[in-house]
């Protein structure tokens, strides 16, 4: 399968790759894993709009939303590949692309505020950050919201105690697998299309998701309990192949760039009324226990999560975290 797989995508490759410009118009297939209706879904589409318009058509944008070109892994390879131009992978799958530093974004509590959050990817530790994709044939072109993640499971979530024996799903980061193993539950990454059936299967028990994701995959039907925790962030960065990026003509390149900026500022500005919306939705469907974390519970699922920032510093780099930390203390935070 590997291989007929791997195959499928070289030929199309090589199509893609001998005649990227020789065809009117150049085709930027841009695939991804969530809904339409998700910040990420939206602004895709929005780019889709405000490229072909910038271009004069000279570009089109195809877009391939809910893996339904290329699910998780799958994407990353054929990006390199050259058989998808555009991506926006979460931050926390780029560990298995040899970047781990990225898995900064998945740090519980990491984050005490949007502001911080802001300043780190529109300032230079966002930069470091995609100069360390450019080895890799990535190009990276902006951060997109999705905003703070919520616990879900077939029990209720108080405590950090209640997740003790859970499988919970994650993403592939070896930050959220050191999350997970510390409140005592057994981590297992699983792609993004494949969290549903295994929460309906009980192949898993629980996961994490910004309530967009919740929603749109209809995760909180198959969820009997969300925890309102909010302990660690889920953005994505929007990346394109790097040989493709570089051949384009620069008066295209400097459209699409200007798209791009401009579809930032969309996603970047829909992302918490998106998750603020699907969080309302799941309330009113009476599906699951939607529970509000006491203040007394939230200071106790600190300090069993806070200690993953230390045991994670060699992976992810001590200066990192320390940057971001400053950033926060910058800004006010304790
Ligand atoms: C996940 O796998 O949970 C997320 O990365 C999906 C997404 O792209 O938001």
């Amino acid at each position: 399968m590997k291989l007929k797989f791997l195959l499928s995508m070289l030929s199309a490759a090589v199509v893609v790759s001998t005649s990227a410009f020789a065809q009117s118009p150049i085709v930027i297939k841009f695939s991804h894993v969530v809904a339409n209706d998700t910040p990420k879904g939206k602004a895709a589409l929005r780019f889709k709009e405000l490229a072909e318009k910038a271009t004069n058509g000279r570009v089109k944008i195809e877009v391939y939303p809910n893996s339904t070109l290329y699910k998780d892994k799958e994407e990353m390879e054929a990006l390199q590949l050259g058989a998808v131009q555009m991506l926006a992978p979460s931050l926390a799958k780029f560990g298995p692309l040899g970047v781990k530093e990225f898995e900064l974004f998945d740090l519980p509590y990491i984050f005490p505020g949007r502001d911080v959050l802001d300043d780190v990817t529109q300032g230079a530790i966002g930069k470091e950050l995609f100069k360390k994709l450019e080895p890799k044939g990535i190009t990276g072109l902006a951060y997109w919201d999705n905003g703070f993640k919520v616990m879900s499971a077939n029990k209720p979530l108080h405590l950090p105690a209640d997740f003790k024996g859970l499988k919970m799903r994650i993403q592939s980061s070896k930050v959220l697998d050191a999350q997970m193993r510390i409140l005592g539950a057994n981590p297992q990454v699983l792609a993004f299309s494949e969290v549903y059936q295994a929460l309906q299967t009980g192949v898993v028990d629980g996961t994490e998701n910004p309530p967009s994701n919740l929603y749109t995959q209809k995760m909180y039907e198959v969820q009997k309990y969300v925890a309102m925790s909010n302990h660690g962030y889920l953005g994505y960065a929007v990346i394109v192949n790097k040989k493709f990026w570089d051949g384009l003509p620069a008066d295209i390149r400097s459209e699409l760039d200007g798209a791009m900026k401009e579809t930032t500022r969309y996603a970047n500005t829909i992302a918490q009324q998106e998750n603020d919306s699907a969080m309302e939705a799941i309330r009113k469907s009476g599906k699951t226990v939607v529970y509000n974390l006491t203040d007394q519970e939230k200071t106790e699922w600190r300090k069993a999560l806070l200690p993953v920032q230390k045991q994670m510093e060699n992976r992810i780099g001590k200066d990192l975290i320390t940057a971001v930390n400053q950033e926060s203390a910058k800004l006010g935070y304790k």
